[in-house]
């Protein structure tokens, strides 16, 4: 489903065949663990409802004109980040910027694979029909302890994004993933629903959807920006990409709302699924919800060995997962595959075989990170959780800076305003004027200093 960079090199430059071509493409590269997994542990950890309130806006104020002005920025420059950049200007500062863009997904798709490597490790247990087992409290605290299960699920997610970009094969996961995703779909609403239905989980509603301001803290804003980025595969460039392969008739301002409402969705949807449970079965302790990146994993089998039927139910759930996230990951990896190819002319194989390497050794380090080498910390933080905080929470925030300074000095709002009324009106000019202009860098710079601070210990959050 995930259009790719590395038809960049091919021209004259293939075009997606249409519109629903161009929404399946970028709602395939949006729909990942990012919803599923990542957007409920945030919401349990930062606050719930005030958490959904602060992503939410977030999103009309400067998620949809970051959608916007990559994917404009990207069709009328007909390049992917670092060409669509250096088509402007070859200032020193812009080239950075562009840098900043393509490094992203490097950084992001070791620790995917490495999610990735749980969810396969959950499937193979469900098809052993071990869900009673994966329900208990400590199963997953052991399996990730465990280096050597550990780290060959993550092995095996890893090699199955690798053969599948080396050998191009992509177009039969994609094929898969149009099937698997309506079905997962609809899986989630079932499962929300019956979640929701149980006996206490109401209170975990009442957590995602009243705003207890109380709730707030600093964190809450720069996680909820971060996971913006992060689900909505902005400020890494794979937007502009897109857009360099969009026809000229294609409504971007009315793609852009349907990619934001879609992806939302989906991320509410999960969040329905996990957070009432969680107040269900595990009484809304503070310890439960602030579980983090392994809050899916203790949830959802204690949902599904509830329902009954629970090893059809969790191993059907868990290969819609799999494929929405072999799809994303294998996206990130060909992004990083062109951007070496084209930057170094280095052939196709070669450079998969770097990143592959690059993968299992960065990505090694996240999974033993949660396990044996808990002990390690980076700034406080595990491996893993120190990927993404780099990624999320430092990266994104400066290259959405630069993207939003560079439109505004050199190419000019006007080129970006014009390219977007080729095919519709832009009724929501006046507001994307100002988000570009003043909202977005204000708040981009905040939020970065805030991070910052947290980091170095400066403020807590
Ligand atoms: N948006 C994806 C998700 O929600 C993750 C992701 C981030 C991604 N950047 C990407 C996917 C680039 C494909 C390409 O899981």
């Amino acid at each position: 489903m995930n259009n790719t960079e590395n038809r960049l090199s091919h021209s004259p430059r293939e075009k997606f065949s249409g519109k629903l071509g161009y929404l399946m493409a970028t709602a395939g590269s949006a729909v990942g663990l990012g919803n599923i997994w990542r957007f409920p542990y945030l919401v349990a950890k930062y606050g719930g409802g005030i958490f959904i309130l602060v992503y939410f806006l977030l999103i009309v104020v400067f998620g949809y004109a970051l959608v916007v002005t990559e994917t404009a920025l990207g069709r009328s420059t007909g390049k992917s980040p670092i060409g669509a950049f250096g088509t402007h200007s070859n200032k020193r500062w812009t080239k950075a910027g562009a840098w900043i863009n393509a490094i992203v997904p490097a950084i992001i798709v070791p620790y995917y694979c490495a999610i990735g490597g749980w969810v396969v490790k959950y499937l193979i247990e469900y098809l052993k029909g071990n869900a009673s087992l994966l329900a208990t409290d400590a199963y997953f605290g052991s399996f990730i302890s465990n280096a050597l299960t550990s780290e060959l699920c993550f092995f095996v997610f890893a090699l199955a994004t690798f053969l599948v970009v080396i050998f191009g094969v992509k177009k039969g996961i994609e094929s898969g993933s149009k099937i698997m995703m309506p079905l997962l779909i609809l899986l989630a609403v079932i499962i929300a629903i019956y979640s929701v239905t149980r006996p206490g989980a109401i209170e975990g509603v009442k957590y995602m959807f009243i705003p207890n301001f109380k709730n707030f803290s600093t964190m809450t804003l720069v996680a909820a920006l971060g996971q913006m980025f992060y689900s909505m595969s902005l400020a890494m460039g794979i937007l502009i990409t897109y857009g360099s392969y969009l026809d000229k008739d294609v409504d971007i301002e009315k793609s852009s709302i349907q990619l934001g409402a879609f992806d939302t969705g989906i991320a509410l949807l999960a969040g329905l699924m996990i957070i009432p449970a969680v107040f269900a079965f595990s009484g809304g302790s503070a310890e439960a919800l602030n579980s983090g990146p392994s809050l899916m994993f203790i949830t959802i089998p204690k949902v599904f060995e509830s329902m009954g039927f629970a090893n059809i139910i969790g191993a059907v759930f868990f290969i819609m997962v799999l494929f929405a996230a072999l799809t994303s990951s294998i996206s990130l990896m060909e992004t990083c595959v062109a951007t070496l190819a084209d930057q170094f002319k280095w052939s196709r194989i070669k450079c998969c075989i770097m990143v592959f390497v690059f993968i299992l050794v960065v990505g090694s380090a996240s999974v033993l990170g949660y396990g044996p080498w808990e002990f390690v910390t980076i700034f406080g933080m595990q491996v893993l959780d120190f990927f993404d905080f780099l990624s999320n929470s430092l990266l994104m925030p400066i290259a959405a800076l630069f993207t939003c300074l560079f439109i505004t000095r050199i190419v000019g709002l006007d080129k970006i305003e014009n390219e977007v009324c080729l095919s519709s009106q832009f009724r929501l000019k006046k507001l994307y004027r100002i988000s570009i202009k003043y909202i977005a860098p204000v708040f981009l710079a905040i939020i970065l200093i805030s991070s910052i601070a947290s980091v170095l210990g400066i403020i807590s959050m």
